[in-house]
């Protein structure tokens, strides 16, 4: 594990986006597994910068995105696959045929699902994968549980999570009461994990995930067993790692 240490959260961003787009020119044809979340807003907005001044194209990237809202899909405008366009997507010259979120709008969880599965298992192994983290340790939406699910599954959300999105909604009840979620296989067996953490509320969980016992409870403690697992944190959410 590579713990980098960025001073503030512009600093981390700067930091995750040279490590992206140096991905994406050594490997012109990545698969990149991409987040949402406040958390990588900025790496977005930075990559956005280098392709528009033409240094870098992700004209040959795939990408898988980590999860979706149930009930919401394109034309929602708080659904994820609106986020990704508004945030990375339109502002970047990948085809829109390259990029893959799961089906919100279709309700046959299992379909949904099963197919999300085979989109994330033709393409071999993701090449690296972005990570936020949940106040609860969730990465995606596996939320604390009795046991890791492996693969894309139909999750209900935690009552803490539908509040920390909350602030997405304009009201509590808007805030989706479940989501699909890609399951950890694809994250461990992903050839690179890049975890983004930011703010003194995070320091807890991320201490916990890294240093703690590897149990469902805390999810991200999963990652632990990564082989190559970079995290970014800035300063305050690093407070307590040594
Ligand atoms: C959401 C997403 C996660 C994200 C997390 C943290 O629920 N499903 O992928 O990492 O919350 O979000 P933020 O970066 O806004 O703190």
């Amino acid at each position: 594990m590579r713990i980098i240490q960025a001073a503030n959260y512009d600093e981390l961003s700067a930091r995750a986006a040279e490590i992206l787009v140096a991905q994406v020119l050594l490997k012109p044809k990545s698969v990149l597994g991409l987040a949402t979340g406040s958390t990588p807003v900025g790496a977005y907005q930075k990559m956005a910068e280098v392709c528009r001044a033409g240094r870098v194209s992700f004209s040959e990237c795939h990408t898988v995105n980590l999860d979706e809202y149930v009930g919401l899909g394109p034309g929602d405008e708080q659904s994820y696959h609106t986020f990704m366009w508004e945030n990375l997507f339109s502002h970047i010259d990948i085809p829109a045929e390259h990029t893959n979120l799961p089906d919100g709008k279709n309700l046959d969880a299992a379909a949904e699902c099963a197919r999300y599965d085979k989109v994330i298992a033709d393409f071999g192994a993701i090449d690296i994968q972005i990570l936020g983290i949940g106040h609860n340790g969730h990465i995606a939406f596996n939320e604390p549980a009795d046991y890791f699910a492996a693969g894309t599954h139909h999750v209900e959300l935690d009552e803490s999570t539908i509040e920390a999105n909350r602030r997405f909604f304009s009201s509590r009840e808007e805030v989706p009461k479940s989501a699909y979620s890609m399951g950890l296989a694809p994250i461990l067996h992903a050839k690179r994990v890049l975890l983004m953490v930011s703010g003194e509320a995070k320091a807890d969980v991320l201490y916990k995930s890294l240093t703690g016992p590897i149990t469902p409870q805390v999810p991200a403690s999963i990652l632990q067993l990564h082989s190559d697992l970079i995290v970014i944190a800035d300063e305050a959410a690093a407070g307590k790692l040594a």
